[in-house]
């Protein structure tokens, strides 16, 4: 037999055999998301290699933007084609926008299956849930009130590790007089908010956290206080290099890491970039709360909102990605290079470095009280729209050094007023 007729041979036996037999297991569940530096890829890789174990195909749709702020747009696009993937990266409020569509799938099946009711914290059971039912699979809690600390370069400085603004301030201080870049930071929009929304915390404390991004509050977001943020911010802009417009926050990450900065604020997937350079949390870097944040936890949790899809192959291959995604295999593995917590909370934290360790013991503490806050940069807080008008007003204030502060918290309420 040559070859066109083995080939002529397998055709014909493949169209005695039923349509789904021959499709089983080929699947193909597409993802988009923006996890696309150095770490974060190693750790989207656990899942796919998870995915394809199972007999599935994987369709990457990866794209780059930190914040997420492109993928948001790429998705929207999709969307309104009537093309969505069967899996995006949407957080917090937004899987209500989303759900409201009517463009998300149950996921109840996998849910019960597989206990999710159970495994997750209450909190974050409710934001994957539209209308009762879940839609969307959380992968971690990642934590945003961090600050990570190259001791290297502190020692060389003669700074001491910052617990208050203050001692913050006396670090960068060092630092810049020992020649380093004190603050490592990526003049994005996303990137400065999340540096202002520590400030808040540190300075509003977690109630008045809340009050200004997930009541949008007036009296706190035009207060004295929230004055002072802003003052503060304009304050650290000046220990960041001047030449930070557009860079990428890995890329800011890479310079404490190589000994060209001193610190950088950022939530912990910065961690995924350490670890993926081989460096051992608590000895080759630091990382503590962000000064005046200890007992408060910024969460900001990776979920996966899965969308309504036609075949069922394909809707196989998205029920065995949700699946997986709670799995503790996955859990650790992922959750390790992706530098977060692991959502399910029957995890052995033995497996994981000692900034994990501490962020599993803050998060329990500040489920306490009024310590766990959501992540107001990073999708948890509020409606995407109110978001991008937070964020336009800080990172004008930021790049002009001039600005007023005072000034600076009218624009804040009246951007805010006219997104909600
Ligand atoms: C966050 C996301 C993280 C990380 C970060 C940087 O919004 O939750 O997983 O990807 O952006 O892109």
């Amino acid at each position: 037999m040559n070859a066109i007729h083995r080939l002529a041979a397998v055709i014909s036996l493949a169209s005695l055999l039923p349509l789904s037999a021959l499709a089983a297991d080929t699947g193909t569940v597409e993802v988009l998301h923006w996890w696309t530096s150095g770490g974060e890829a190693k750790a989207v890789e656990t899942l796919k290699q998870q995915v394809e174990k199972d007999g599935f195909n994987w369709k990457d749709n990866a794209v780059a933007g930190g914040g997420g702020a492109a993928a948001m747009t790429v998705l929207k696009t999709r969307a309104i084609s009537g093309n969505p993937p069967a899996a995006a990266q949407i957080k917090g409020p937004d899987i209500q926008e989303w759900g409201a569509l009517g463009l998300l799938t149950n996921l109840d099946d996998v849910a019960t299956a597989n206990q999710w009711d159970a495994l997750l914290p209450k909190k974050v059971a409710q934001i994957m849930k539209y209308d009762g039912h879940y839609v969307a699979v959380p992968v971690n809690i990642h934590r945003v009130n961090w600050l990570w600390i190259n001791p290297e370069v502190f020692a060389k400085a003669g700074a001491k590790v910052p617990t208050t603004l203050d001692e913050l301030f006396d670090a960068a201080d060092k630092l810049k007089a020992a020649g380093f870049v004190p603050l490592a930071h990526g003049g994005q929009p996303w990137q400065d908010s999340t540096v202002f929304e520590d400030l808040a915390l540190s300075i509003l404390g977690p109630k008045g956290f809340k009050a200004a991004f997930v009541d949008l509050d007036e009296a706190t977001l035009t207060g004295d206080k929230m004055v002072e943020v802003f003052k503060t911010l304009q304050k650290l802009g000046t220990y960041m290099d001047a030449n930070r417009a557009g860079r990428d926050w890995n890329i800011a990450a890479a310079e404490v890491i190589n000994g060209k900065a001193g610190m950088q604020v950022m939530g912990d997937w910065a961690k995924s970039e350490w670890t993926a350079a081989g460096k051992v949390a608590g000895k080759d870097y630091q990382c503590v709360p962000f000064p005046g944040t200890q007992g408060s936890f910024a969460y900001n949790i990776d979920s996966l909102a899965m969308f309504k899809l036609k075949e069922p192959n394909d809707i196989k291959a998205q029920n065995d990605l949700a699946k997986v995604a709670l799995e503790p295999q996955f859990q650790s593995v992922f959750n390790q290079n992706k530098g977060s917590l692991p959502v399910r909370q029957d995890m052995d934290m033995s497996q994981f470095d000692a900034c994990t360790q501490k962020s599993a013991v803050d998060f329990k503490e500040a489920e306490q009280g009024d310590g766990l806050q959501p992540s107001m940069a990073h999708n948890m807080a509020t409606t995407l729209a109110v978001q991008g008008a937070i964020f336009d007003v800080v990172t004008n204030f930021l790049n002009d050094p001039k600005a007023d502060p005072a000034n600076a918290v009218k624009q804040l309420n009246s951007a805010i007023k006219s997104a909600k």
